[in-house]
């Protein structure tokens, strides 16, 4: 359905994206991982068509859906299908909600201009979406402003106006990060909800490999702007191969008392700005070698997953 096959994006002399290759279905949920600054968001926008409104370029790779591919469509195409037949939704709501517009007649418009639907069948439509995402009273939540919701229910309006266009991929760029534990897993249990039931194909972007394992069909874990490692979630939380992956997954607190500890990997993600040379993780590897400062580990397949290391962990099945 949606499929990113070495993808490369540049400012400039910068290169923060490389080798980025995905592809996620209908009735899917994709996760991409990784710590801030690993290149999930511009990825993203690599997809939606968005890279030069902030200066960026693809220089190499391809981005299909739909049997054709987007890094050929022209400014008028993207714009059709951007907000319509593929859909961002951000970590913060107030990038898609006007402050000083009603709720109902921001979600009633995207229906009439992707659906054509008539001012009333928008409002019909608009109620329905909001009943599904189970917001109670739609009819008269159409008639506040968004600063009268809260956080949550402010993104599910968003995951509404998304829906309002009717999309068959619907990306979502950390859009629980800003939210409590609670309201967050209810957003994550709708837009699961809305896979199943309307067969959409979810890019769920998440810092957090917990979300990972509890919403997603497969992840792709990014590092430094690459991938170092994809797979079906249950293959690669059974068998990470990758020391990045297993320490995402290390990471996760298996109890309450422990996540009060707040644990998290040695060292930072590397900045576009000095990517290391060779395996962009070696400065931070305990299985680091020499190889590893000097050669780009390629990302290679093994049956439903692959990974980008020149010592994987070895599986034990
Ligand atoms: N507009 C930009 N110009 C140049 N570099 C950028 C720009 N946006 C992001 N980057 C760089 O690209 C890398 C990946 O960023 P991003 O995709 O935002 O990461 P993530 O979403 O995983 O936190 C970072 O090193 C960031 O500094
Ligand atoms: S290639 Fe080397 S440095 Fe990179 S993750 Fe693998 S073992 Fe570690
Ligand atoms: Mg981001």
């Amino acid at each position: 359905m949606l499929q990113v096959k070495n993808l490369a994006v540049s400012f400039g002399l910068e290169k923060p994206l490389s080798g980025v290759t995905f592809d996620v279905r209908n009735g899917e949920t994709l996760g991409i991982v990784g710590e801030s600054g690993s290149g999930k968001s511009l990825t993203a926008m690599s997809v939606m068509g968005l890279l030069p409104l902030i200066g960026g370029r693809i220089t190499s790779g391809s981005i299909s859906f739909d049997e054709q591919d987007l890094t050929k469509l022209s400014d008028q195409d993207y714009r059709k299908l951007r907000g319509g037949r593929i859909s961002l939704i951000t970590q913060n709501p107030m990038t898609s909600l006007d402050p000083l517009k009603r709720i109902g007649g921001q979600i009633d418009v995207v229906g009439r201009l992707h659906m054509s639907l008539s001012k009333a069948d928008a409002r019909k439509r608009t109620i329905d979406i909001l009943g599904r995402l189970r917001i109670p009273d739609p009819a008269l939540i159409c008639e506040r402003y968004p600063h009268q919701m809260s956080g949550g229910m402010k993104q599910r309006i968003v995951i509404a106006m998304a829906l309002a266009a009717n999309p068959s991929v619907i990306l979502a760029d950390e859009p629980t990060t800003a939210l409590d534990v609670t309201v967050q897993a209810q957003i994550i249990q709708i837009l699961n909800g809305l896979v199943r039931e309307q067969n959409l194909a979810l890019v769920l972007i998440t810092h957090d490999m917990s979300v990972v394992a509890q919403a997603c069909d497969k992840v792709v874990v990014m590092y430094a702007g690459r991938v170092v490692e994809q797979g079906p979630v249950a293959a690669i939380f059974g068998h990470p191969q990758h020391p990045y992956t297993r320490a995402l997954i290390d990471c996760i607190p298996r109890s309450l008392t422990e996540g009060a500890r707040l644990r998290g990997i040695e060292g930072t993600v590397p900045s576009v700005l000095n990517y290391p040379s060779g395996c962009p993780f070696h400065p931070r590897c305990a299985r680091a070698e020499a190889v590893c400062g000097s050669t780009i580990p390629p990302l290679v397949a093994a049956g439903q997953t692959a990974v980008a290391c020149h010592f994987p962990v070895e599986t034990t099945s």
